[in-house]
């Protein structure tokens, strides 16, 4: 029997909000007093340059700061590029690693996502790795074999001494309002906490696993009720502290 794991509500930004946008997170943070006691984590990934204010704004509250990728190595010549050393001297306690718009946009791979996931863990990070497949891989009806795949070639071995987090998000419900129906939730679900268990034992009892893609307020309580749901991924919804704080509390 699994023990009941406090739920982890993130928000993914994406590459959405100058300075000004962080009065939503002020008014997140306003709203979680008046709440008082919460019953999840709360983070916000908002892009790079927010970081460092996001995580002042953040302080005396229970929101942490993340970041959305990092690079594999500390330092180096790598232009344009943010170290996972970098995200957590700003401020940042965890970071989304393998989204599948870094993947499709960035080509990332299984194996890089792997890396950075080693790098994330050595610079104090607690990483998020997402998974998740396409529609077209769910018509052909390999997503099961898919997300083993990535869940098989994105963890590394040490993964299994920290605290896991994977984050499921099938590519087509990513932005589009469509969510698979809650059967399909719990079958994936069930399925990577299976995965995790084999190879990293009490470690993958423990994981957090996320579902992300179109989480709104108005199905976020269906879908955290679910076995082996542990929290979401929120992208739209995560960007208006109201829609956001709704999700919050029904987790
Ligand atoms: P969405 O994004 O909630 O806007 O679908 C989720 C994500 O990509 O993390």
């Amino acid at each position: 029997m699994q023990e009941q794991l406090r739920p982890l509500i993130a928000g993914n930004w994406k590459m959405n909000g100058t300075g000004a946008a962080l009065e939503q997170l002020a008014h997140l943070k306003t709203l979680l007093e008046e709440a008082g006691e919460i019953a999840s984590d709360v983070l916000i990934c908002p892009p790079a340059t927010l970081i460092h204010r996001a995580a002042q704004r953040a302080e005396g509250s229970p929101i942490r700061i993340g970041g959305q990728d990092c690079h594999a190595k500390v330092s180096g010549a790598h232009t344009g590029d943010v170290s996972a050393t970098m995200l957590f001297d700003a401020g940042a306690s965890h970071v989304i690693l393998g989204h599948s718009e870094r993947r499709a946009d960035h080509g990332e791979t299984s194996a890089m996502v792997s890396e950075k996931v080693q790098a994330a863990l050595a610079a104090g990070l607690v990483p998020i790795v997402c998974v998740g497949e396409t529609e077209a891989e769910r018509e052909q009806g390999r997503a099961n074999q898919v997300v083993a795949e990535q869940l098989a070639q994105s963890l590394p071995d040490d993964f299994g001494n920290t605290q896991i987090i994977v984050a499921y998000e099938p590519v087509w419900a990513i932005g589009t309002g469509r969510t698979p129906n809650i059967g399909d939730i719990a079958e994936m679900h069930a399925h990577m906490r299976a995965l995790l268990v084999e190879r990293f034992g009490a470690a993958g009892e423990a994981a957090l696993l996320l579902y992300g893609g179109s989480v709104k307020p108005d199905n976020a309580g269906e879908i955290l009720r679910t076995a082996n749901v542990n929290g979401a991924l929120v992208g739209g919804a995560s960007l208006l502290a109201n829609d956001f704080f709704s999700i919050i509390v029904v987790a």
